[in-house]
């Protein structure tokens, strides 16, 4: 039966790994960084050894393909892959096995003897991890990009993705016209580590996908007064940090409370302005993020936040601007998609465990233009998005084996 080569994919992704090392372990790689523009050129470099045809369209997605040389209505392709961008100081697997574990299958089918009747590609999609609004690549690839959005859309330090993407050599008002041709792609599935414990402390090694989480960011701006903080007496400060402070304990509360049994929240970013020991806080500025399965529930509890800052700026005397910045819609995975799966298991003899995604992934954009679904392994102490993030080797390998008979026989 054939199988993917570890010693090659471990060889990648110890590659791979080395742009945006950090002295202490994991990686800082987002998109558009020069680390990042590095371990592109290198990905090209990498899918051209393995004998295959590649292209990186207008949104700095890449890809490697077998059978064809760009995606056509004509013949269909099956597509695999993930991202090599990372969240700030994030692991080596995050996105990076889905790639290289694509690469590697398609390699190995290739120097194989079995003859796909589709052709297969791999794609690397730029800025999964949302420097600049959610699964940006995908997002363009499935024609989900506000092109009026363009000219606005900055990271949380400000950059301008216009910036960013020309420093890269990309023309982000041209990032639309990588929406691929209609009906060019049969499936899409695409392996991942499941960056939670399920798998790891059920025992099972490979999860099926059955449906992925939908996230929602807003910046929420809380403008009170600046002063000096010796002289103003306590009872006369508008403390625009204080604001936002209790805006985020009830957010919370909030969400657990109002939200559906999957529901989460977080607030992983906070600005406060000046910025100075001897300053009230005059104004402060944090992203509010949350997720949850069911997109009702989820634009509910938007609603409710949104009421909910004013009512703790109203109690404060501070003004409160909520700015929506990205909304994923949640995605079921396709029914054939994860028979394939199963079925791939099943031959390889291993077993598998249903489960849904709490984390946001392209697959969820695939599913807007074809089946799409996906393959999990467990992660080592459920640790994701942290440095230590790892898997155990045989898992990578077994999780790729899995992809390389899915994508054979999503490809029969
Ligand atoms: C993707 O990493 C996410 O934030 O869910
Ligand atoms: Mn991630
Ligand atoms: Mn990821």
């Amino acid at each position: 039966m054939l199988s993917v080569s570890l010693p090659r994919l471990k060889e990648r992704l110890l590659g791979l790994a080395r742009f945006g090392a950090l002295p202490g372990g994991g990686v800082t790689r987002p998109c558009w960084s020069p680390q990042h523009e590095a371990a592109r050129a290198w990905l090209l470099g990498e899918c051209k050894t393995a004998g295959l045809a590649t292209w990186v369209d207008p949104a700095g997605n890449v890809f490697g393909a077998l059978g064809a040389d760009r995606l056509s209505t004509a013949a269909p392709t099956v597509l695999t892959g993930s991202h090599v961008d990372t969240v700030p100081e994030g692991g080596i697997l995050d996105g990076a096995l889905g790639v290289m574990a694509g690469l590697e299958c398609l390699q190995a089918i290739r120097e194989g003897t079995a003859r796909p009747a589709r052709p297969l590609a791999v794609a690397a999609w730029s800025d999964e991890e949302g420097r600049y609004g959610s699964l940006f690549g995908s997002r363009a690839f499935c024609g989900r990009l506000d092109a009026a959005a363009i000219p606005t859309m900055a990271a949380v330090d400000g950059e301008r993705l216009v910036d960013a993407m020309s420093r890269a050599g990309f023309d982000a008002f041209r990032a639309p016209e990588a929406a691929a041709p209609r009906d060019s792609v049969a499936a899409y599935v695409e392996l991942h580590i499941e960056q939670g414990a399920r798998l790891e402390e059920a025992g099972i090694p490979i999860g099926v996908v059955e449906s992925i989480v939908g996230v929602r960011r807003a910046r929420v701006v809380f403008h009170g007064q600046a002063d000096h903080a010796g002289t103003t007496p306590m009872e006369r400060r508008r403390d625009a940090f204080l604001a936002a402070a209790d805006y985020a304990l009830k957010a919370r509360e909030l969400v657990v409370s109002r939200g559906g049994a999957r529901a989460v929240t977080n607030v992983g970013v906070v600005q406060v302005h000046p910025g100075a020991s001897n300053i009230v806080p005059g104004r402060a500025e944090l992203v509010h993020e949350m997720r949850d399965p069911d997109p009702a529930v989820l634009e509910r509890l938007a609603r409710e936040c949104d009421a909910l800052a004013r009512d703790v700026g109203r109690a404060r005397d501070i003004t409160v601007e909520v700015r929506p910045m990205s909304a994923t819609t949640p995605a079921p995975c396709a029914p054939r998609v994860q028979a394939a799966i199963e079925a791939a298991c099943a031959s390889l003899g291993l077993a598998a465990q249903r489960l849904y995604s709490a984390a946001g992934h392209d697959a969820q954009n695939l599913a807007g233009v074809t089946d799409s679904g996906m393959i999990f392994i467990p992660s080592r102490g459920g640790r994701s998005h942290r440095v230590d993030e790892m898997s155990d080797w045989d898992a990578i390998e077994r999780g790729a084996n899995v992809l390389l008979h899915s994508l054979l026989r999503l490809a029969a």
